[in-house]
Order: C-alpha cells, then sequence, then structure tokens
C-alpha cells in the first residue's frame, strides 16, 4: 500500500475583504509529521480549518492521492479522513456531557442513530486506550484538565478512520512530560502511515518530531522543506521575516528594598504549604515549576480567588489577607489568568469591550467606560501589545488564538495596579509577541511595580527574572537570584531534587 498524499494548491481566502490565505500550497504525506509554523495571525489555524471544511468559500484545489475532492463541509474532510484536534479545546467539547459522550460526539450526532450507553463507552475506552489512556469515561467533560480535554479530542478523532490528523498548538497546555507522551503517540499514529500535521510555535518541539517544515507568515507560504535543512534560529527569521534580536530586555538597574507584598505561611485547602514570599518594588520574582506543582494554585490563592490562609500577610505596607478577588483589585494587584480564554475574556464581545471591562470590577462585564474612551484605549493598547487585528470592533472570536491571548493580558494594563501576577503569559504566543510582553514587563518593573511571573518555560524565566523560587508539589523548595540561575538548576529542583 502506498502512502496517502494530500496536497492543497493555490488557496485563496478572504473574510469581508482581508486576505488571510494568499496563493498557500501545503502538502501533507501519510507516515510523515509536517510542522506548521509562523507568527500570530499568520493563517496556521485557518489554513487547516479550510481543509477541515469550515469554510467553503475558499478559491484553490484540494487533492487526495491525485483525486481532485471537494471539501466545503465538516462532513466532507471526515468523510476523507482528515481530523482536528482544534486549538480551543473547550470550544470542541460538549460542556455537561460525559467523557465517553463527548469522545464519540460525531456518532451520537449522525441521525437514526439508536445507541446503548455499554456501546458508546466501550468504543470512548478503546479510543483511548490507543493513547495509553484509561479514564473513568462516565466523568463530566467538565472536571477534566486542559491536557485530559486534549486527549479527549484525540481520541475522538482515532476512533473515526483517521488518514490525516492536524493537531493545532497541541503542547500549549501540557508539561513537559505530558508532551513527551504526545510525542510518543504521534510517532505510533506516524508509524502506522496516518500523516500528521502539528502546529507549534516551540520550534525545539517540531525540531524534535517533524520531518517536514512550512512557514507561513501574513497568509502567504514562506518556506516549505525537509525539516533539516534549517536551524531553529533559521526558522525564527523566516517567521518574523527579519533577523531575530536578544528576546530578553537588558538587566534592569537594582531595584530598593521597598516591599510590595509580604506573605507567611500560606496553605490553601488543597495542594500549597507554608509559602512565604515577598516581592520588592520594581522586582520580577520568577515562579518556576512543572504542571501539578501548583503555580496556578499560588497564583489564584495570592490573588484571593481560591480559599486560602497564611499565617501573616502585608500588600502595599497594610495588613492583608487574600481572600477576594474584588479586594485585591481594590488594593492594587492584577492578575492575568492561566486559562485566559476561558476566564480572562469574553470571546463574542469586540476588543473594545473586552479592554474596557474596567479591570477594577473585572468580574462584571457591565462596568464600561465610555464609547470614545474606550475606543481610544483599545487602539492604544493594540498597538502596546501588538495585536493582529483589522480594530477594535473585532470580536475576539476573529482573532488568531495567540492574538486572543495579547487581548487578555493588554486588559490588565490600565489598572493602576503595582503588583501583576502573570500565569504563563507566552503559552502560544508568537517568539515576536513573547518578546513584546518581555519589555512590557520589563517596563511595568522600571516604572517601580512588581511582577510575579509564573512559568514552567524555565528559559524565560533566567531570561527576565531578578529572582527565582522553585515550586515543588505546592511547596517552595529552593530560591535562586536571577542572575546565578540556569535552567538545569530550575529543572533540579523542580522535579524534587533538594540542596545538597
Ligand atoms: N472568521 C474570520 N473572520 C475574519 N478574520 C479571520 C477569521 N478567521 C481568521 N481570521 C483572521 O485571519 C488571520 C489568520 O488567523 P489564524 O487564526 O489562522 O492565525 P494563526 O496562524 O493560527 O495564529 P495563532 O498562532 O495566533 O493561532 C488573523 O488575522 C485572523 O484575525
Ligand atoms: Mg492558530
Amino acid at each position: 500500500m502506498s502512502a496517502n498524499h494530500l496536497s492543497m494548491r493555490g488557496i485563496n481566502l478572504a473574510f469581508a475583504g482581508f486576505r488571510a490565505l494568499s496563493h498557500v500550497d501545503f502538502d501533507i504525506k501519510g507516515g510523515s509529521v509536517h510542522a506548521l509554523t509562523g507568527a500570530n495571525g499568520a493563517g496556521k489555524s485557518t489554513l487547516m480549518a479550510v481543509l477541515c471544511g469550515t469554510h467553503d468559500h475558499y478559491e484553490g484545489e484540494i487533492a487526495i492521492n491525485n483525486q481532485v475532492v471537494s471539501i466545503r463541509s465538516p462532513r466532507d474532510a471526515k468523510q476523507y479522513g482528515i481530523h482536528l484536534v482544534q486549538q480551543e479545546v473547550d470550544v470542541a467539547l460538549v460542556p455537561g456531557l460525559s467523557i465517553a459522550e463527548n469522545i464519540m460526539l460525531d456518532r451520537l450526532a449522525e441521525p437514526g442513530h439508536r445507541y446503548s450507553w455499554s456501546t458508546v463507552r466501550q468504543q470512548a475506552k478503546a479510543a483511548l486506550a490507543q493513547l495509553d489512556i484509561s479514564f473513568d469515561v462516565r466523568r463530566s467533560v467538565d472536571s477534566c484538565t486542559l491536557a485530559e480535554k486534549q486527549q479527549i479530542l484525540l481520541a475522538r478523532a482515532l476512533s473515526h478512520h483517521c488518514r490525516f490528523l492536524i493537531l493545532d498548538e497541541p503542547t500549549a497546555p501540557l508539561d513537559q512530560h505530558e508532551s513527551e507522551r504526545l510525542f510518543t503517540v504521534v510517532r505510533r499514529l506516524q508509524g502506522q502511515g496516518i500523516g500528521v500535521v502539528f502546529i507549534s510555535h516551540r520550534i525545539h518541539e517540531l525540531k524534535a518530531i517533524c520531518d517536514t517544515l512550512t512557514v507561513l507568515r501574513d497568509g502567504r507560504l514562506i518556506e516549505t522543506g525537509p525539516m533539516a535543512d534549517l536551524s531553529g534560529e533559521a526558522i525564527v527569521e523566516k517567521m518574523l521575516g527579519h533577523e531575530l534580536n536578544d528576546i530578553y530586555p537588558p538587566r534592569r538597574p537594582p531595584h530598593g528594598e521597598e516591599t510590595l507584598l509580604n506573605i507567611d505561611g500560606l496553605n490553601d485547602d488543597g495542594l500549597l504549604q507554608d509559602i512565604s514570599l515577598r516581592l520588592r518594588k520594581g522586582e520580577i520574582l520568577g515562579i518556576a515549576g512543572l504542571a501539578g506543582a501548583g503555580k496556578t494554585e499560588l497564583c489564584k490563592a495570592l490573588f484571593g480567588a481560591t480559599k486560602s490562609r497564611a499565617t501573616r500577610g502585608e500588600l502595599n505596607g497594610q495588613p492583608w489577607q487574600p481572600n477576594n478577588p474584588a479586594d485585591s483589585v481594590t488594593r492594587g494587584m492584577a492578575l492575568v489568568p492561566e486559562e485566559r480564554r476561558k476566564e480572562g475574556i469574553f470571546i463574542e464581545d469586540p476588543i473594545s469591550m473586552n479592554l474596557s471591562v474596567s479591570a477594577d470590577n473585572s468580574f462584571s462585564r457591565w462596568s464600561l467606560f465610555g464609547h470614545r474612551q474606550a475606543w481610544r484605549w483599545a487602539e492604544e493598547v493594540i498597538a502596546r501589545v501588538g495585536i493582529r487585528t483589522t480594530g477594535p470592533a473585532q470580536t475576539l472570536r476573529r482573532l488568531s488564538g495567540g492574538n486572543q491571548q495579547k487581548v487578555a493580558i493588554g486588559k490588565w494594563l490600565r489598572a493602576n495596579a503595582n503588583v501583576l501576577i502573570f500565569d504563563e503569559p507566552t503559552k502560544g504566543v508568537d517568539v515576536k509577541a513573547k518578546t513584546d510582553l518581555f519589555q512590557l514587563i520589563d517596563g511595568l518593573a522600571r516604572e517601580g511595580k512588581g511582577i510575579i511571573y509564573a512559568s514552567g518555560e524555565f528559559a524565560e524565566l533566567v531570561g527576565l527574572c531578578d529572582r527565582i523560587c522553585v515550586l515543588w508539589d505546592g511547596r517552595i523548595v529552593a530560591e535562586i537570584a536571577g542572575a546565578d540561575a540556569r535552567e538545569e538548576t530550575l529543572l533540579y529542583y523542580s522535579t524534587g531534587g533538594t540542596a545538597a
């Protein structure tokens, strides 16, 4: 049996006059893993959406094994064995339903389908087994972590006859260990002759598992060919269209000793144990940890979004106990949460509306400021964080994934907060946006604000932070000065290593 081959030729797509794709060619071969990369908004998700039948108004030709095919609906795509694991996993899942139902969703939706629960569960389990996973499939999908949700979508794809599998930023919600597991699965599927498209901003991942590479920029094909032909640096330069300068800002002058936040003996009802932290004016404090170490729990607890207790707390010189987000915001604190797509933004509303939901009332969507003011502010934020958009009126759903994240971050810039907590802010954003974000954070620190920066990207912590606390199993197990920090040291402590 010869390998399947899918080719897209001269694909054009416009949305209301905006050219999202111009004459793009793309190939997928059975048994190969094809990296698709490019900056936020380059057109990666859109090109794959065309292949999955989401945009029936594209121009160009798609052929499978040299036969021209017409893919104008998701149903067509599935019939040809093309399946997608989306970037926004939540969009593809039905809340309230069980894991089993979500895996078997397409079958259950077929007209005239008569299902027995035991069959549905059994088939769902069988699909998960292909990924070496066994969950209780009766559980509600609402209780799943992002990593689990992604596995559910992957299992859904594999429950069909799958010839071409598209993974849109599959590792963004995963830690190193979970990513490794996914790579094992991808390699196995490759071995079974499935053609895989792997979208990611993490060049080292692409290098590790892809044999072919395509780079898009501004909706155009910039480069395609064997992965081995380009160095990681060259790939980034193709993405950006220019040379890459140092992505981290230069070292800031030392900050003073003035303390903004001080907390001792913080515990929550779950993971966190006896956390003590001090954040100074003008300081960027890193919180390093792998997934599950408690970074998100710590950020939320400090913000008062979860139940916790501290033996002693002080915020901006006042006694303080973190127990209420509204109170935290009034006292000058802001949190950019990890699950921004769920917690931080309103996907059906325009950028201007999203940015003007006042940060001091961020949990109520009705506290808006004047329309003109909102508009001007939105234009300013768009420029400051580099959001790729047609303007403040565009709804978030129309933005690329990375650009939605920039909106979520931009939303917090207006608040006169002086303690800003960022939980994994660079997930899914491209190198250019990362550089902009680092500059922004550096600028905030230079203004005298204190930043808490939680991340599992150790290189970023080393590049950016003045001091880094390593979190392991809900406890701070090491504290390292930024100047002395090395990635290996952070990794050592965050996997449970102890000081000699
Ligand atoms: N339905 C739509 N209507 C209008 N514009 C759209 C629509 N879908 C996508 N776009 C625009 O097309 C461009 C490409 O978006 P796409 O989501 O493909 O980017 P991407 O390369 O996947 O980026 P990211 O890395 O941020 O996920 C963006 O400028 C986006 O705003
Ligand atoms: Mg995308």
